[in-house]
């Protein structure tokens, strides 16, 4: 990064005592998780290699009604590998450390963030944490179908229902606390979003409402572009641990 850009996000960062972050699928590429929207992205290959009629179909819930396997198969992909928080997770959960009040709200349901130690972590598409059986709506936590995860098998509770981790699919609700942010976004000194293409609503739409309310310094960290660059005073196409290891990460 250019010494003057990198030195002006060092004082905006080390200046702010409250950040609100919003995170994408790029925070966690360089733990082995491939991003959905990126060159080398989940629906560039889905489609062909797990005989989708469309990519997204992986993550919809009308589809996952009628063929929940493709899910589940990506679910053994995540789940099979060890992963690992990256240096920008990391780099989050330290600026904490340090007294900071640190607000995530992040789009990723691979839960590095809390396996970083970041505290205040909002998973606005949810999370493996805990599942539904579609059938009965018996409520499980993620030990009791971690194993089925891990197989690539499909999750079945003992009335035959499948069980749905709650990962927020195309269809359904995002959960009441991201509404209630997205109403009222928490009073912040910094914005900064990290990895994401800022196509997918009403998540997406979470950073613009924190610029609208509070009118604070926003830094964007993406190795494209996105539709809302021009909302930012800093955008950094770069890679996103590379720019946290320049900012002491
Ligand atoms: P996308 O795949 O749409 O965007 C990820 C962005 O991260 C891309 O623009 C990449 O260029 C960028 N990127 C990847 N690796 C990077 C790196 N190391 N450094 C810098 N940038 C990098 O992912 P999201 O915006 O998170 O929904 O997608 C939003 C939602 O769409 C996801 O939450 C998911 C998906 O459908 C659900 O799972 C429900």
């Amino acid at each position: 990064m250019d010494s003057g850009l990198l030195a002006e996000l060092a004082t905006l960062v080390g200046g702010a005592r409250r950040i609100t972050v919003f995170t994408g699928a790029g925070i966690s590429t360089a733990a082995g998780i491939p991003d959905f929207r990126g060159p080398d992205g989940l629906y560039a290959r889905v489609e062909a290699e797990y005989g989708l009629p469309w990519p997204e179909a992986i993550f919809d819930i009308g589809y996952f009604r009628t063929r929940p396997e493709p899910f589940f198969r990506f679910s053994r992909e995540l789940f099979a590998q060890d992963v690992r928080p990256t240096l920008a997770h990391r780099y989050l959960a330290t600026l904490e450390g340090q007294g900071k009040a640190i607000r995530i709200v992040t789009q990723n349901i691979d839960m590095l963030h809390e396996k970083a130690g970041s505290g205040d972590v909002l998973a606005c598409h949810g999370s493996y944490r805990t599942a539904r059986c579609l059938g009965c709506g018996r409520a499980y936590g993620h030990d009791d179908f971690a194993p089925a995860l891990v197989a690539g098998t499909v999750c079945r509770c003992g009335c035959g229902g499948v069980i749905k981790p709650d990962i927020v699919f195309f269809g359904e609700r995002l959960p009441d606390e991201f509404y209630a942010l997205l109403e009222h976004p928490p009073e912040t000194d910094l914005l900064l979003v990290l990895g994401t293409s800022l196509t997918v609503q009403p998540a997406c739409l979470f950073p613009l409402r924190v610029l609208e309310e509070w009118r604070v310094p926003a830094i964007l960290v993406n190795r494209e572009p996105t539709p809302y660059d021009r909302a930012f005073d800093h955008v950094v196409h770069e890679d996103i641990d590379q720019v946290c290891r320049e900012l002491g990460g």
